[in-house]
């Protein structure tokens, strides 16, 4: 059994426009200290996904399939049993942690809000592993930076207090939506570092969400790749990076800033997008893709399992010949 295992998962939200399938029939597994990574364009339905696992969708949304975290299902489950998952086995770490702080409460009572709540702490207890907490995601000054309220600590630091909050309780997994794209490259950087460190530490099993394959090129054991709310390839890290299978990852990888190409101008995937309410024949990728056939314009690629327990939806054979 593995620690998680999500199995068409569909999201849709009903608009004034019509029905809009935001994720449609995600399967992933995810076992216990492992890191998944979730890479698409703005609007490909990672955060959903997300929300979904979380219980923290919008009213207007429905959601389908199963998503056994230990075994249970945690789809749609009621707000109670939900409150119990959150923090203590799985909890979320957001893009801008200035919505997810209270900004009229000193940071150290907010990490021991969580303790008293969750552990059934006492005061000194819950302070006591507070420091400690902020001490493993390497805030300088642990005590005295109790006192302090959000809005005194920058960004890096403040993304670093929503990491200590989400670990306070040891959850088994940890989902990060785009935790640092807020920040400057270096902090996002250091960000990615103490992850990574935590996540061998309290052997939590991570879920990195992220438009950029770069950030989560050193860190993750699997990508899956999505695109207007499928999945367009799933695979160990080392061959969707090394033998990507699908012109969508292709793209991506292509735009993937390196330091012997530093100066240049990236090339970029044409276009954007489709318009999940006007989605056309056929693969979704279509109008930007390169390897673009006929086929692709009347028929939507099913999710097709080859070697070593890859998937990829497309028609194009390019990656049997070593991706050319
Ligand atoms: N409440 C809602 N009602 C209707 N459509 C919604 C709603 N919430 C999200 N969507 C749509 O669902 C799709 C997926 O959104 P999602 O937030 O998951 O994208 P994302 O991959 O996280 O993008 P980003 O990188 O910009 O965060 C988008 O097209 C979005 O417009
Ligand atoms: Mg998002």
């Amino acid at each position: 059994m593995s620690l998680l295992d999500v199995k068409d998962l569909r999201v849709e939200f009903s608009t004034p426009e019509g029905s809009v399938t935001a994720v449609n029939d995600l399967t992933f597994s995810l076992e216990a200290g492992q890191t998944l990574g979730i890479v698409g364009e703005s609007g490909s339905g990672k955060s959903q996904t997300a929300f979904a696992l979380m219980g923290l969708l919008a009213k207007n949304g429905t959601i389908t399939g199963e998503a056994l975290f230990n075994g249970q299902q945690v789809l749609n489950l009621p707000e109670q049993q939900l409150n119990a998952i959150r923090a203590e086995k799985i909890s979320m770490i957001f893009q801008d942690p200035m919505t997810s702080l209270n900004p009229y409460m000193k940071v150290g009572e907010q990490l021991k809000e969580v303790l008293r709540l969750h552990k059934g702490m006492s005061n000194r207890e819950a302070h006591v592993e507070a420091v400690r907490m902020l001490d493993a995601v390497k805030m300088p000054e642990a005590e005295k930076r109790m006192a302090m309220y959000p809005h005194e600590f920058s960004g890096g630091m403040r993304q670093r207090v929503m990491i200590a909050m989400a670990l306070l309780c040891k959850p088994q997994l940890l989902i990060a939506d785009e935790p640092t794209t807020a920040l400057d490259v270096t902090v996002q950087a250091q960000i990615m570092t103490l992850l990574n460190e935590l996540k061998n530490e309290f052997n939590t099993a991570i879920i990195m969400i992220t438009h950029d394959l770069g950030v989560v090129a050193g860190i993750c054991d699997k990508v899956l790749v999505m695109y207007a709310g499928r999945t367009m390839e799933y695979g160990s890290a080392k061959d969707v990076f090394y033998q990507p299978s699908h012109p969508y990852t292709e793209g991506l990888l292509k735009a993937i800033p390196r330091l012997d190409t530093e100066g240049e101008i990236l090339p970029t995937i044409p276009g954007n997008p489709p318009n999940l309410l006007k989605l056309p024949q056929g693969c979704p990728f279509q109008e930007r893709c390169h390897r673009v056939s006929d086929h692709c314009r009347q028929q939507t690629p099913e999710l097709s399992t080859f070697a070593n327990q890859r998937q990829r939806a497309c028609h194009n054979d390019f990656h049997l010949s070593g991706g050319q």
